[in-house]
């Protein structure tokens, strides 16, 4: 069996979310989402090795909370720069004993993605040991999608619409991002500037490599606006 690691994401301040400290340390009835998104990790008996990125201030306080094992290391300003610390501290072996390296996969999240059902780790990990370098887990748009007429300026209060774009051709992306560990280390590596990119998919393509999408799941929905803190909170109390 290859040896499966995480690299969880909570480096953000959630600046949409509107709230005091970081955004992974918010309380969804009773716990933190940064204590569920890792919960959905340990309980993954092929995950050795867990890391996360927290906002530099904070790495003490994280570590404190992170439990046994887990490595705490200071994020970037933004997501893909996070996610590089996060992946240079995961493979370092020197610092992880007693785990394996050989053939390892890396499993990129969210932390505000507290609800990611244990499914949907199971089907990119199937994926990435059936040989694909990086599985994306995706969903479909339901809204109806039109881009903004060439004439519209984005700050005026109304705008011309375009063209209605087809969303049966178009797909949601969620996390946890699948890959093969030394595949995607050597791909951020390669990219250099990883900040402007929004996900990992996207260094993974950059570098030439396809892309497997799975389907996702709605109960992966990202914490962002205070609304979906109210969905979280139902959802925690189904
Ligand atoms: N993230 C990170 N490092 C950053 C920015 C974001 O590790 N510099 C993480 C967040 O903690 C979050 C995930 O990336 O788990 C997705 O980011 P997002 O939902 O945008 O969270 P925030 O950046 O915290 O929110 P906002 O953009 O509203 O400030
Ligand atoms: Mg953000």
């Amino acid at each position: 069996m290859r040896p499966c690691w995480a690299v969880i994401t909570a480096a953000g301040s959630g600046v949409r979310l509107g709230c005091e400290g970081p955004k992974a340390l918010v309380d969804v009835a009773g716990r933190s989402m940064l204590s569920r998104s890792l919960d959905i990790f340990k309980a993954d008996p092929q995950v050795e090795r867990i890391c996360v990125t927290a906002p530099v201030e904070w790495v003490d306080r994280f570590g404190a909370l992170v439990g046994p094992g887990v490595r705490v290391v200071p994020g970037g300003t933004d997501r893909q720069t996070s996610v590089r610390a996060g992946i240079e501290a995961v493979s370092d072996n020197a610092a992880w004993p007693n785990t394996q390296a050989e053939g390892a996969m890396l499993l990129i999240h969210d932390a505000a993605r507290p609800f990611t059902p244990a499914e949907v780790l199971r089907r990119i990990i199937e994926r990435l040991e059936a040989g694909a370098n990086a599985v994306l887990p995706a969903v479909p748009v339901t809204d109806t999608i039109r881009q903004v007429g060439a004439d519209g300026s984005q700050n005026s209060a109304s705008q011309v619409a375009g063209a209605l774009v087809d969303r049966s051709g178009l797909r949601a992306m969620q996390t946890p991002q699948g890959f093969d560990a030394d595949f995607i280390c050597q791909a951020y590596r390669q990219v250099g500037d990883v900040s402007a990119f929004t996900d990992d998919g996207a260094i993974a393509q950059a570098v030439g490599e396809q892309v497997v999408l799975v389907p996702g799941d709605s109960m992966s929905f990202k914490i962002t606006v205070p609304l979906d803190l109210q969905l979280a909170e139902a959802v925690a109390a189904l």
